[in-house]
């Protein structure tokens, strides 16, 4: 049928006068008419490359006599023997297979390995507890959500050597522990989906054979734990969900190997401080954790992230705390620019109780007092083994912003050492951290010019002092260039926030 509507619009493409298009209608009815009769059957639809077969009520595959690129039987009540009845010499031109919402329960051989040509495999929906299908090499994409899977099939996932993205969520996934043969590798899968599943613990020995892996969601599962050295295999990591877990701690070095991983999100589980030496991130999702304090000694770990959500946490509102209230001050600017939802974004004190429940920017920060009757504070810094709180020496100030340009003014109240030491600026447009410029300054300079910047766009801009022995004070303010009359600055910004729009979607 396909050959027949691709001559009479091949046709039409030849030809423009209006007189014949009528005669071009009633060839291309007669085109379909004649495709019907020969191949579509009966209840399905048919249409060039599409046998589109959903919602149909069927029990069983019927013979299929002619060639198609896509068949969609979802929706059926197609059970495991339907599957057995496949004629074979219609499989091999099929790319894409939707047998979502269906009864399938266990699949076994024969199973897909006759459709050679398979890249798009739809499996969700059904009431598959084991699976035990053998896979063609080729295939890309495999959905299998929905399901009652409660093992990770590692063995016949990797027959399908080329698949790139593997949708595992809702299923019933508790421990994902290897077998001892799990040597194969997924060396092409960059997307994995395991949220809604019951994992509560995950080897590493399965995170390595998925080298390339850039996008995990292990969202909504049960993991209490991260061990350290976890994704150490994972180099590729970009996007990292651990929402919805049981999480405690953070291991310190556990996300030091992944160079490219630019989002993590964290929200709502059981966290307590604020996690430390971290990459530094596009998006580091803390929201409705039970973090109470973040010290002002941990500001280097907290700066640096470009959108850092910390609401729905318990904090107490005392003095430790000012700096950090200050600080999501400055960034509620981003609330204008990014979707993110007030409540992840905009802190609420826990306590003391006269403060109870109230969301930080309907507060002044001098009601963030202490009281130093309270025990805790002494337990903490005990705790915390931390270097002795010492003012900030570094100040860095933005005395002029224009349109295009930003000037620079800094002080350095620090008693002068005899060890050499530069300045280092460095500056980035929102969201764009891998274009960061850098400028060097000897440690008598003390203001500078920024130029050629974008007109109505938010920069961050850090200062660091740097000696011959370590990097020692950094300061960092962050602003937003002049609105130009012009539209392109908005257009430009639009562009940006379409981009992070996505993440805050649920
Ligand atoms: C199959 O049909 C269903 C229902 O019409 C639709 O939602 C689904 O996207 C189709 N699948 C494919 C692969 O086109
Ligand atoms: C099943 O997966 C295919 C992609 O392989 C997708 O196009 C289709 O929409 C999915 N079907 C349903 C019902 O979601
Ligand atoms: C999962 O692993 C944990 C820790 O090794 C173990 O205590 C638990 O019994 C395991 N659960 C199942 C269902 O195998
Ligand atoms: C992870 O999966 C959950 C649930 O399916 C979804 O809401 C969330 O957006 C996913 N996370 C990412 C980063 O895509
Ligand atoms: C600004 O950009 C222009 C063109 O890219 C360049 O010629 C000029 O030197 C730049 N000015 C400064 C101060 O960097």
């Amino acid at each position: 049928m396909s050959k027949y509507s691709i001559h009479v619009v091949l046709f039409t493409t030849n030809t423009c006068c209006g007189g014949i298009n009528m005669l071009m209608r009633q060839l291309q009815l007669l085109a379909i008419i004649v495709g019907i009769v020969r191949a579509c059957p009966e209840d399905c639809k048919c249409f060039s490359k599409t046998l589109d077969c959903s919602f149909r009520r069927l029990k069983e595959l019927f013979n299929i006599h002619d060639n198609y690129q896509i068949w969609n039987f979802s929706g059926n009540s197609l059970d495991t023997k339907a599957m057995i009845n496949i004629e074979p010499s219609v499989t091999d031109s099929v790319q894409i297979f939707d047998i979502s919402h269906n009864k399938l329960c266990n699949v076994k051989e024969p199973s897909f390995l006759q459709f050679s040509q398979l890249r798009e495999l739809n499996l969700s929906h059904n009431e598959l507890n084991d699976f035990e299908i053998s896979l063609p090499q080729g295939l890309e994409v495999l959905y299998l959500g929905n399901n009652l899977i409660h093992t990770w099939p590692h063995l016949y996932l990797a027959q399908a050597s080329q698949v790139k993205k593997i949708h595992f969520d809702h299923n019933l996934l508790n421990n994902m522990s290897c077998e001892a043969d799990a040597n194969s590798l997924l060396h092409r899968l960059i997307n994995l989906d395991l949220s809604y599943n019951h994992i509560e613990r995950i080897d590493k020995c399965i995170l390595k054979t998925m080298p390339d892996l850039t996008d995990l969601n292990l969202s909504n599962n049960k993991l209490s734990a991260i061990k350290e050295g976890l994704f150490d295999s994972n180099t590729q990591l970009q996007k990292l969900d651990l929402s919805k877990n049981m999480l405690r701690k953070i291991p310190g070095g556990v996300f030091e190997n992944l160079p490219n991983l630019a989002y993590l999100f964290l929200s709502h589980n059981k966290l307590v401080t604020f996690p430390l030496h971290l990459p530094v991130f596009e998006v580091l999702d803390l929201s409705f954790n039970e973090i109470s304090c973040v010290k002002e000694d941990k500001k280097k770990d907290v700066y640096p992230h470009e959108i850092l959500l910390l609401g729905g946490n318990p904090f107490h509102c005392d003095c430790k705390i000012r700096w950090l209230k200050e600080f999501i001050e400055m960034r509620e600017y981003q609330l204008h620019y990014f979707d993110i939802p007030e409540e992840k974004f905009i802190p609420i004190c826990h306590s003391p109780y006269n403060l109870f429940n109230e969301p930080w920017n309907m507060l002044s920060t001098d009601l963030f007092v202490c009281d130093y009757d309270n025990i805790h504070e002494e337990e903490d810094t005990i705790f915390e083994n931390s270097e002795h709180e010492s003012e900030d020496n570094l100040k860095l100030e933005a005395v002029n912003i224009a349109e295009n340009s930003v000037k620079l003014q800094w002080k350095n109240i620090q008693v002068i050492s005899l060890i050499e030491s530069t300045y280092q600026l460095k500056y980035h447009q929102f969201g764009h951290r891998n274009k960061e410029t850098i400028r060097s300054f000897r440690s008598t300079t003390s203001s500078y010019v920024l130029h050629n910047l974008t007109a109505g766009t938010a920069y961050i801009i850090c200062l660091q002092e740097v000696t011959s022995i370590s990097n020692k004070e950094l300061d960092c303010v962050e602003l937003i260039t002049a609105e130009d009359s012009s539209v392109l600055a908005y257009l430009f910004f639009a562009c940006i926030l379409s981009v992070l729009f996505f993440f805050f979607r649920n």
